[in-house]
């Protein structure tokens, strides 16, 4: 190993997702920390996380940070949100590197954001029943009322790249009415895909509604964790990224530019 990425500040993020959902984290790190190297893994073997139970996320979220780790990586970001709603807790008092999840920079933000004190969470099917989002409000403020939706249908639809259209607005109308109708001004979108379909749910939950981009707010407090820890990178040599897939990474990388703006460069097979 060199010099340079034996010292911890050189040393890669590392970030687990389902799939190729977590490429709008990915996304949103090089805008705001562009000198940082990435390695990404996408368990797109076992893609969906988000109607599996509990037991099967956490012992998927173990391996995968496992295989991080084994990447020498200074952070460990889990981006998928149903893993993070599961497994968080559990990796956390099983490794001693610095986790990060995206479950409560979403809620930090929708804290800051709201003014009514009604927040709408949407998500999987297993992360709303986690009831991660629920507790990590209630816990940091009791009195708002956090009201839930599960929006199954938003994954297909992204990966399908109907990111606009009939169909979507159609499904998007039935799964978002329970929230308009509880008149939440705050809504944390859940899931890795769902930045995707900002524009369709901004439309639907009409003027007024803030939209959380959970994976903006993951860029963010990684950021200030590794301000925090003096772990973010020095000096201005070229970062590198790494993308790993543990099924079809053609499909991955084909696929990578919806989510990431851009292809990725290179997807090896995990
Ligand atoms: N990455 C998942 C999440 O954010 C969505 C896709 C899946 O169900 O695996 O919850």
């Amino acid at each position: 190993m060199s010099r340079k990425a034996s010292r911890p500040a050189a040393r890669p993020i590392g970030l687990f997702d389902s799939g190729i959902g977590g490429l709008t984290v990915v996304r949103a790190l090089l805008k705001l920390l562009p000198r940082e190297s990435l390695v990404y893994l996408g368990d797109t073997a076992r893609v969906p996380y988000g109607n599996k139970s509990r037991e099967t996320v956490i012992r998927f979220s173990t391996e995968n940070t496992l295989f991080l780790l084994r990447h020498r990586v200074k952070l460990v970001i889990v981006a998928c949100h149903t893993a993070s709603s599961f497994a968080l807790p559990l990796l956390e008092r099983q490794f001693k590197q610095p986790l990060l999840g995206v479950v409560a920079p979403g809620v930090a933000a929708a804290l800051a954001a709201t003014r009514s004190g009604r927040v709408g969470v949407i998500g999987t099917a297993a992360t709303v029943g986690s009831g991660a989002y629920v507790r990590g409000i209630r816990r940091k403020r009791p009195g708002i009322k956090v009201f839930q939706a599960a929006c199954p249908l938003f994954v297909p639809l992204v990966e399908e790249g109907r990111l606009n259209g009939p169909v979507t607005e159609r499904v998007a109308r039935e799964y978002l009415a329970p929230l308009k109708r509880a008149r939440v001004d705050t809504l944390i979108l859940g899931c890795t895909h769902y930045p995707l379909l900002k524009g369709v749910i901004a439309r639907v939950m009409g003027r007024g509604v803030r939209l959380i981009d959970s994976a903006e707010a993951a860029a963010r407090q990684a950021q200030a964790l590794l301000e925090g820890e003096g772990l973010l990178v020095a000096g201005s040599g070229r970062p590198r990224h790494r993308f790993f897939a543990t099924d079809a990474p053609d499909h991955f990388k084909r696929f990578s530019a919806r989510f990431l703006g851009r292809p990725a460069r290179q997807v090896s097979r995990a």
